[in-house]
């Protein structure tokens, strides 16, 4: 492997580059310029409608609570917006989520779609092919069941390793984050609905997620959460962005006109419009005025906003009508430029769910993480024989995760348990997915005996352990959106039954259906283990097809594991400690807002930019596996790389399997500058498949705002000049081939 990459000086080339990628405020690059015919079409329609017919299509019902507010049919989900039919504006219904077409508490009897994995394991395929692939097939559902809108497109990054919804996220990187974001949501709309991308911004914990006032600096939010955002928006154009919960430096997020009016309108350009989330909005002309386009499910707010009382304040000059304007523009250009506006979803169609669930598969198979396989334990030998499972209702499912992206899935819940207590107990619960490991385990080793035991008893799992050949935990932390876990442990004694198997049967392997991040005081005992995530509908096989080596693990991690719970930025949910669970409730479930007068409580941002793997780097510790870190069953080298100038900065390099099958990598780009204290960043990655013995060159190139910091002062992106430290690497903590370059300085448009 050749170690040394070649110096080389960028010099004005990298300023000319960026200067063409990124057009000066204002002028519009040709991709955008068919678009300014969709606001020019909005705004004559607008022209022709009576203040009433504007006011009704800034203001969404939310269906449950909506019973006589319209006499079209309300299918209970998440919103509903009358069209007006004698100017040709459709009627838009909304549904959640990112995971596909969500029907949490099963409002609609019988009602399945395809789920696909968690957004973790659609982020650790590295793939925005995948990415795409998913968002086209629960788009296609979404239409099929006759909405115009689907609610994905979470992509806040995942701060803390302990929020309840960092499975819906993208993982911790806004470069990563960002492009499978953009991904997932073109391939949404690849279906002639709008995706959202959400929840517009720092909505980055659940506890108290109603009442936390995130506080970060400027810069170091743009160069993190902003900038994923920024990136989804730029790949995915998506026809909607929703603003979220909680404050953001003293301001709702919802009626914050920096965010909403100066970073997303103004220095984006963003042409779509902005919904709330469910029971975010606080006011009429303050949050109009700050941008807000849309009071989303108006009857969980504590008043209806965007009604009567918007009217009256256009009476009274305090919210101008052109504003009133520009918000139903922007509402219409939002579905004109997807397309909804022309061929709306109306009429059910069948759904081909048999070739979905593939999707789901390969989405799985390709973000399970193989973490750690000490002998090569696994692909299970096929001499095992006797092989018992053990655990996580591993013989009639895979688990979910909870919240408003919870999907029926095709075959329904086999484990359904409702909550007794808790921020979400309202609407959300412990869900399986019916796709059994064992069902899917025997028929891939029909030579072997495949048995299940619930694990309920170390002692008996330990028995049986030592009885077979191999011991498969199946381990499952159930997370969901309006609670964080309150520690990184497995529940339910479940580190003691590992522990327990461990001992009695040194061939253990540990499947992990978890949100994020959890701790493994076992890890030393247990050979190796398999980072499953929620796998999604089709889980049993993808994980059966890992375990048995008929698809060679790909899946990198998108958030870093802790070593321990005080390395991460925060160790445990801030607030907590302050809610009673009335309150945590209250605070977290937009339907019980109003119940308690509850007090805002900051949370501070203090690691800034330096989320995740910077964040360890910053501060040196070592994590139980880093950012990017996953194993194969093949080997993967890089060989004659070079740092070329060019247009760009770029690393040019053959990755060769050099192992015995066929596999996938994920060369990853880290930079910074030279003796500056930043920590290295991602600044481009590839997935690559290869067979045996094949090498393939490959060529990233840098993202130029992940070279640069944001500047506030100037305002934008700069970069500064000098050498920097380009490292190509199998994870963020991989320093084995690391160069320099010499970069120009450069501004670049906010
Ligand atoms: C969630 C959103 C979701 C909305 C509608 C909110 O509680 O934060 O992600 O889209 O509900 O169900």
């Amino acid at each position: 492997m050749v170690r040394a990459l070649h110096r080389v000086l960028l010099g004005a080339t990298l300023l000319s580059s960026i200067g063409a990628a990124v057009p000066a405020a204002g002028r519009p690059t040709a991709a955008q310029a068919p678009a300014q015919g969709a606001r020019a079409r909005a705004a004559a329609i607008v022209a022709k409608m009576t203040l009433a017919e504007k006011i009704a299509l800034v203001h969404g019902l939310f269906p449950p609570m909506a019973k006589g507010k319209t006499l079209n049919e309300l299918i209970p989900s998440a919103g509903h917006i009358d069209g007006v039919p004698h100017l040709g504006i459709p009627l838009v219904r909304e549904s959640d989520a990112s995971l596909g077409v969500a029907n949490q508490v099963e409002q609609r009897k019988g009602d399945v779609a395809t789920a696909l994995p968690s957004g973790l394991a659609t982020a650790a395929t590295f793939d925005p092919a995948i990415a795409r692939d998913g968002g086209a097939m629960i788009g296609a559902e979404a239409r099929a069941k006759r909405f115009s809108v689907l609610l994905a497109g979470g992509v806040n990054l995942t701060r803390d390793p302990w929020n309840g919804r960092n499975f819906e996220y993208l993982g911790e990187d806004p470069l990563l984050a960002g492009t499978m974001a953009g991904a997932h949501i073109a391939g949404v709309q690849s279906n002639h609905i709008v995706s959202t991308i959400k929840h517009f911004a720092l909505n980055a914990q659940e506890t108290g997620r109603t009442v936390v006032d995130a506080k970060i600096g400027e810069a170091a939010l743009r160069m993190s959460d902003l900038l994923a955002f920024q990136i989804a928006i730029e790949i995915g154009k998506p026809g909607s962005v929703m603003c979220a919960y909680n404050k953001v430096n003293g301001d709702w997020a919802c009626e914050n006109a920096h965010l909403l009016n100066d970073v997303l309108k103004r220095d984006w350009g963003y042409r779509g419009w902005v919904m709330s989330d469910w029971g975010a909005v606080h006011s009429t002309a303050r949050a109009a005025n700050a941008g807000l386009d849309q009071e989303s499910g108006q009857e969980l707010d504590h008043a209806i906003y965007f009604a009567d009382a918007l009217e009256a304040e256009i009476a009274a000059g305090r919210v101008p009508m052109a504003r009133l304007d520009d918000m139903v523009i922007r509402y219409l250009t939002g579905l004109i430029e997807t397309g909804a506006y022309d061929a709306p979803a109306k009429d059910a169609q069948a759904i081909p769910y048999d070739t979905h669930a593939e999707v789901a598969q390969r989405a799985a198979e390709a973000g399970i993480v193989l973490l750690k396989n000490d002998g090569d334990l696994l692909p299970l030998a096929r001499s095992a024989k006797r092989v018992v499972l053990i655990g996580g209702r591993a013989d009639v499912g895979v688990l979910s995760g909870g919240g408003s992206s919870q999907v029926r899935s095709v075959g329904g819940a086999p484990v359904e348990i409702p909550l007794t207590s808790g921020a979400a107990s309202s609407f959300a619960r412990v869900t399986w997915h019916a796709s059994s490991p064992l069902l899917a385990i025997r028929a891939a080793m029909p030579q072997a005996q495949v048995t299940w035991i619930d694990g309920s008893d170390p002692a008996a799992a330990a028995a049986a352990a030592k009885a077979a050949d191999v011991a498969i935990v199946f381990a499952t932390q159930w997370t969901t959106e309006a609670q964080d876990v309150p520690d990184l442990s497995l529940p339910d004694r479940q580190d003691d039954l590992i522990a327990a198997v461990a001992a009695a049967q040194p061939k253990t392997i540990a499947v992990m259906e978890t949100g994020g991040p959890v701790l493994m005081p076992w890890l030393a005992k247990v050979p190796a283990v398999l980072q499953a995530w929620y796998p999604g509908q089709r889980g049993g096989p993808a994980i059966a097809n890992i375990l048995t080596g008929r698809v060679n693990p790909s899946g990198r991690l998108p958030i870093t594991f802790p070593a321990s719970a005080v390395q991460a930025p925060r160790a445990a949910p801030v607030g907590l400690d302050r809610l009673t669970s009335a309150e945590a409730q209250a605070a977290a479930d937009p339907g019980h807002a109003g119940d308690h007068q509850l007090a805002s409580f900051p949370v501070d941002y203090a690691e800034g930019a330096d989320v995740g793997y910077r964040w360890y780097e910053k501060t040196r510790a070592t994590p139980l596996f880093a950012f990017g870190h996953g194993l194969s069953y093949t080997r993967f080298a890089y060989r004659n790389p070079v740092v070329t100038d060019g247009a760009k900065l770029s690393i040019s390099f053959e990755v060769v399997n050099t192992g015995k099958i066929a596999g996938a990598d994920v060369p990853q780009v880290y930079v910074a500058r030279e003796g500056s204290a930043t920590p290295m960043r991602l600044a481009a990655f590839r997935r690559v498949t290869l067979k045996p013995g094949q090498a393939t060159r490959v060529t990233l190139v840098a993202e130029p705002r992940i070279l640069a910091d944001y500047d506030p002062a100037l305002p934008g992106w700069r970069i500064v000049g000098g050498r920097y430290r380009v490292a190509l690497a199998h994870d963020a903590t991989d320093r084995a081939l690391v160069s320099s370059a010499t970069v120009a300085a450069a501004t670049m448009k906010p």
